[in-house]
């Protein structure tokens, strides 16, 4: 075999030779979708509300179903006689989708005020603007709003006096009044105070409290530091908006898209299903979808980050963990419409389509060129596949470019075995499988595909994460062990991207105090934020995704663990670049050097850590990738493979 490797590289001179390692470069195996690694975003771990969606009022709109949830008030309402100062009027009749305002009556003058206590504390910067809304209407005149932002020793570090325009006063009609607030000291557990001077009778349907650092001052209103982190994967796509709340825990909690655009009044306000704690058990009763971001400013968040839009939708069943309803097959009208219509507002024209004009007003008229749809989320078994025949023959005949994205449910055994054959018999674009495993199941599967049907239908990895402890524990951590296992597993994927189109690593966010689900790959709190060596795994492939796959071998064998090694090999056609990804897991040192080089510019790019390391608030960097240019004089190139490490190579061809 050896003497047949030495013809064989000494007859093609584009036979790199690496040790035992040989990368062809003549032999294209797959080409590499601009697609392949992509992000997963849902409201889970306060990912949106509490969020990367920048409102700093808890409970803004008075809809929770206690609608003073996150509210204090003075005088107390609970105190006898006192409660018709602060009054929840149930509006349901005039706006269902906005169902409850706050009034405010006050007759004579005395200490009334209004609290909020934020998501966790009422967090500010010193120095920095703070946009303040109030969408009201004077019932009487004569109240004066005095707004503070208190500190958690109760001083007041930046305020305004919020005048009732004229405007608010005459018509009857809600109306929008803004003011500004810079606070003169940074606090990170505060409260937002209204004080109520003079009497009147004033109607509150919203208070809001935006900085304006959001990301790129978009109207979008999204926290600048995690879209950043986003943003710096340069992701191939984002799937939204999730996840089991696609599903809801029964279906009026389902997520409706159509619900969530528009003006903010317009938007309805539903429970968010990880609010009981998901497997953790981890309880947020207070967590709940504003759609502060809805489908319009997740559209817009795929636009800004240059990647595929992939919205996944209802199929007409809840979260088949939780209650499992499902639509009669004969009234899945509605649903089908809704898949139909989100295409029109993604795709459609901005003047001759009802939903294309829809959001030419929201101010997007040009199309978002939308070519991805799921449908469902981790749905399984015959009801599913009944319900996806309907969902299929309605799309494919109107819009035959639109790649449909079909669920196998959450579990290899015995779902993705079942779904797999009913949903390759019947030819369908791409099924979305879960991974969320071992770091020794990673580091096994590695191969997976590699003997794979070439022919059928595509695979997209949509959630995939490596749990240290045991899956669901709330134990597990971001390791750098489960970054390397992922690392290992996702060469895999690359070699075989043929197969594999589309990976992403779920969950995305949590909040260091208000999560139900561990690991995910970015976690925050009210100030900052820290990447994960996972975070850094994804972004390292994203960033030298590269357009062609060629093959790595070690004696005619695709390199999978052998000699405790896992590696896959691109090349980038526009850059002109070699990419070699080679991951060492093992606590060994390994030295590879390849030869056949003609010299030339080249980046080595590592990530490192001990096992059980991860990275944190206080030490956000502790594991992160080093970049070290050099130059490969001659044709070889020696590498010293780190213990735990993992390492990113490219060479100018
Ligand atoms: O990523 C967290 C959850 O895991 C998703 O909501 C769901 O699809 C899966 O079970």
């Amino acid at each position: 075999m050896k003497r047949l490797l030495l013809i064989l590289s000494l007859a093609f001179p584009l036979f790199i030779k690496a040790q035992n390692y040989i990368v062809n470069l003549a032999e294209v195996k797959a080409k590499i979708q601009p697609t392949m690694w992509g992000l997963f975003f849902e409201d889970i771990n306060r990912g949106a509300d509490g969020g990367m969606y920048a409102e700093l009022v808890k409970n803004r709109s008075f809809d929770f179903p206690d609608a003073f949830m996150g509210w204090k008030t003075a005088p107390s309402r609970q105190s006898y006689g006192r409660n018709e100062v602060f009054q929840i009027i149930n509006n349901a009749a005039v706006n269902p989708n906005d169902p409850k305002y706050l009034q405010v009556t006050v007759t004579k003058p005395e200490n009334v005020l209004l609290q909020n206590e934020g998501f966790g504390g009422v967090t500010v910067k010193k120095g920095l603007a703070y946009q303040f809304t109030l969408r009201c209407r004077e019932q009487v005149a004569g109240l004066k709003l005095k707004v503070e932002i208190v500190n958690s020793k109760g001083s007041v570090v930046g305020s305004t006096v919020q005048e009732i325009s004229r405007d608010a006063r005459n018509d009857g009609a809600f109306k929008l009044l803004q003011s500004t607030i810079t606070p003169s000291d940074t606090t990170v557990n505060g409260r937002l105070v209204l004080r109520f001077e003079g009497t009147g009778k004033l109607d509150i349907d919203r208070i809001s409290l935006i900085p304006t650092d959001t990301w790129k001052g978009k109207a979008q209103n999204m926290r600048a530091d995690l879209v950043q982190k986003l943003a710096d994967i340069k992701p191939g796509f984002m799937r939204f908006p999730g996840g089991c709340i696609v599903e809801g825990d029964d279906l009026t909690t389902r997520y409706q898209w159509k619900k969530t655009i528009g003006p903010l009044e317009e938007r309805k306000l539903i429970s968010n299903q990880w609010k009981d704690g998901g497997a953790s058990g981890r309880a947020m009763p207070d967590y709940f979808q504003s759609y502060g971001l809805g489908f319009m400013e997740y559209f817009q968040l795929c636009e800004d980050m240059k990647c595929e839009p992939m919205p996944i939708l209802n199929c007409g069943l809840s979260c088949q963990f939780g209650a499992g309803e499902v639509v009669a097959a004969d009234q899945m009208d509605e649903y089908v419409q809704d898949a139909l219509d989100l295409i029109e507002f993604a795709n459609g024209d901005a003047i001759s389509t009802v939903w294309g004009r829809k959001r030419a007003e929201l101010g997007h008229p040009a199309p978002f060129h939308m070519k991805l749809l799921g449908i469902g989320n981790e749905n399984w078994g015959p009801q599913y596949v009944e319900r996806l025949e309907l969902f299929t023959k309605a799309i494919k005949s109107r819009y035959p470019e639109i790649q449909l994205i079909t669920s196998t449910g959450y579990t290899p055994n015995p779902q993705f075995k079942y779904m797999d054959s009913v949903l390759r018999a019947k030819h369908v674009d791409i099924i979305d499988e879960h991974y969320y495993q071992t770091p020794n199941w990673f580091l096994m599967n590695a191969g997976k595909y590699d003997n794979y049907d070439r022919k059928g239908p595509k695979i997209f990895i949509g959630e995939y994460a490596c749990h240290s402890v045991r899956i669901g524990n709330s134990g597990n951590k971001n390791t750098m062990l489960c970054a390397l296992a992922e690392a290992a597993w996702m060469t895999g994927l690359e070699r075989n991207a043929d197969v594999v189109t589309m990976a992403a690593y779920a969950p995305l966010f949590a909040h260091v105090k208000d999560w139900q689900w561990t690991p995910n790959l970015i976690w925050f709190d009210n100030v900052s934020s820290y990447a994960t060596p996972s975070y850094y795994v994804q972004q390292m492939y994203s960033l030298n995704k590269g357009t062609d796959v060629v093959p790595i071998t070690l004696n005619g064998e695709s390199i999978a663990g052998q000699d405790s090694v896992w590696a896959s090999a691109v090349v980038d056609r526009k850059a002109g670049v070699l990419i070699v990804k080679l991951v060492n897991p093992s606590s060994v040192a390994k030295v590879k050097s390849i030869a056949g080089l003609k010299g030339g510019k080249a980046s080595l790019t590592v990530l490192k850590g001990r096992p059980e390391e991860v990275n944190s608030l206080e030490m956000p960097e502790l594991v992160k990738p080093v970049t070290a240019l050099m130059t490969v004089k001659g044709k070889e190139l020696k590498l010293d493979l780190a213990p735990h490490s993992f390492t990113v190579l490219r060479l100018n061809l």
